[in-house]
């Protein structure tokens, strides 16, 4: 059965993913294009049933801004342009575009000004929606027609009057705005007329069935990290070829307490063909004497890769390589990310080239097409333990990059312990679940204690939880002091090395969520 799809081209917004996955929610499969990387014939050819224009950090008046050919506002296939996506339709119509007298962030309350409109099917007249703009229409083009305004945005939202194009100036994808998902189901359902045919369910079977295919009796290697995706990935390949697959675990040294002997445990459980291999000292010596942050995570990803590929060459008849590589994975990877906004802030997110001894291998990665909430669904009805679908994710360069500074055995130790506690803490008092990511930043930075009767001179950590919908941006959590407290005593008793804890204030941005 062909899928009904929406298709979103990408200017940018750190909320085009959002607007995506809000849409897949609702049962419709979306894909997500940069804006540059598909021409009008292309994505005629893609047959999508709307378009949506996302929103981006440009000014359409400026030199060098994006822009699409008008030829997309010929196609007969309905268009929501959302904040940018809204002043370059207005641009491409020939409507004027300024920027705004005031910056506007946040909260603002929509005025419906045509409550027939379809865009605004069974939504209330006021309700509050989530700005974030600089510039912003002033005047709408010829064809086109005012359907609703704030306080401070004559023009929020309009529409044209013959064609399927409407737009807004706010972000519907956005949970502040109330009225969100309604419109975004009104652009999908009553507009595009799309049906909701993208089911998890029938996604599995069918991956199953095409690996069993594909794979025929050869064998696959997989790199097992002991997250959610990489469990779903062994999940997955499993069923369709059993003992086929191969599982490698790398033991850098660098994971969390006992994290060795939980990813054995799960694996025997599930019956996977899992290879740990104790490769500490071989990443710690790669180690010594690095403190930039970069130069760690390069070291760390090739000798991964070494450690690796000498292990897969041991298995005899291999073909194909898996990855737990997810939709935002190959989104990240997409032009956008390394040309223009999220330009290598960090070089993480796993997707750095293949060598080319493991480019010989065919590639298999079922979860390339989902979202990270759409893994764990699989993972919910395949029966995936909770405590692996909700775990915190966990950087590949590991602990390397919570030890500020120089990395040695000794360091580790402290934060793994600390790190524990923590976790320890959170699951107990139910707030592991409630919050995003958790995890401990060890200072290179001593100061002085007491501890019994006895002076201490001993290292300061810093404790960091945040919540986050994407984790491009976040917040610091709102911990009680209580239980700050309780987790500041069991780590200054119980951890001999660390004498003094801070808790990190920060959100996202400015800070980033790891301290490097
Ligand atoms: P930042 O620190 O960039 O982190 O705000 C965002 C998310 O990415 C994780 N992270 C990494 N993951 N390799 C990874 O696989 C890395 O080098 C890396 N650096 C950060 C971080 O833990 C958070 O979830």
């Amino acid at each position: 059965m062909e899928k009904d799809f929406i298709l979103i081209l990408d200017f940018g917004s750190q909320y085009s993913h959002l607007i995506a996955r809000r849409i897949r929610d609702l049962g419709v499969y979306t894909l997500l294009y940069h804006y540059n990387d598909i021409s009008i014939s292309y994505l005629i050819s893609k047959k999508p049933k709307g378009i949506i224009l996302s929103g981006g950090p440009f000014s359409v008046y400026k030199k060098n801004s994006p822009l699409i050919s008008k030829d997309i506002f010929h196609i007969n296939i309905p268009i929501f342009g959302v904040c940018y996506g809204m002043q370059l339709i207005s641009f491409l119509f020939g409507g004027e575009i300024k920027k705004s007298k005031y910056k506007e962030y946040g909260k603002s309350y929509l005025i419906i000004d045509h409550p027939n409109n379809s865009l605004f099917n069974g939504i209330p007249n006021k309700s509050i929606v989530w700005m974030s703009h600089f510039d912003e229409v002033k005047n709408v083009p010829k064809e086109f027609e005012i359907i609703g305004h704030t306080s401070s945005c004559h023009i929020a939202a309009f529409s044209h009057t013959n064609k399927n194009i409407y737009a807004v100036q706010f972000h519907p994808e956005v949970k502040n705005t109330e009225y969100g998902i309604s419109m975004l189901k009104n652009f999908v359902f009553h507009i595009c007329k799309c049906d909701s045919n993208w089911k998890l369910n029938n996604f599995v079977q069918k991956k199953i069935n095409d690996i069993k295919k594909r794979v025929n009796k050869k064998k696959v290697v997989l790199g097992f990290s002991g997250g959610v995706d990489s469990f779903v990935t062994a999940y997955i390949i499993h069923k369709a070829i059993g003992d086929s697959l191969y599982c490698i675990f790398v033991d850098t040294g660098l994971l969390l307490k006992n994290e060795k002997e939980k990813v054995s445990f799960l694996c025997k459980k599930m019956h996977f063909n899992i290879k740990i291999i104790d490769a500490k000292n071989r990443f710690l010596s790669k180690l010594v004497g690095i403190v930039d942050p970069e130069m760690k995570r390069k070291v760390i990803g090739e000798e991964f890769i070494y450690v690796f590929q000498e292990e897969s060459k041991k298995i005899k008849n291999v073909e194909f390589l898996a990855q737990g590589t997810i939709y935002s994975d190959v989104i990240e990877s997409s032009v956008f990310s390394k040309n223009l906004i999220n330009s290598s802030i960090k070089s993480h997110h796993n997707v750095g080239g293949l060598p080319k001894s493991l480019m010989k291998l065919k590639l298999i990665e079922p979860l390339k097409e989902l979202f990270k909430d759409e893994v764990r669904k699989i993972g919910e009805k395949l029966g995936l333990p909770k405590e692996i679908l909700y775990r915190h994710p966990f950087p590949g360069p590991g602990l390397s990059i919570r030890i500020i500074g120089e990395i040695n055995e000794k360091k580790i130790f402290l934060l793994k312990e600390a790190e524990d506690i923590l976790l320890q803490e959170l699951k107990k008092h139910n707030i592991y679940k409630c919050v995003n990511q958790a995890f401990i930043i060890l200072l290179p930075v001593r100061s002085v204690g007491i501890k019994g009767d006895k002076r201490t001179y001993e290292y300061a950590a810093i404790l960091r939880v945040i919540n986050t919908e994407d984790f491009m941006t976040a917040t610091f959590s709102h911990l009680s002091y209580d239980f700050l407290e309780k987790v500041s005593i069991r780590i200054t008793n119980e951890v001999d090395g660390i004498n003094r804890i801070a808790y990190d204030i920060t959100s996202k941005p400015p800070s980033t969520i790891e301290w490097e």
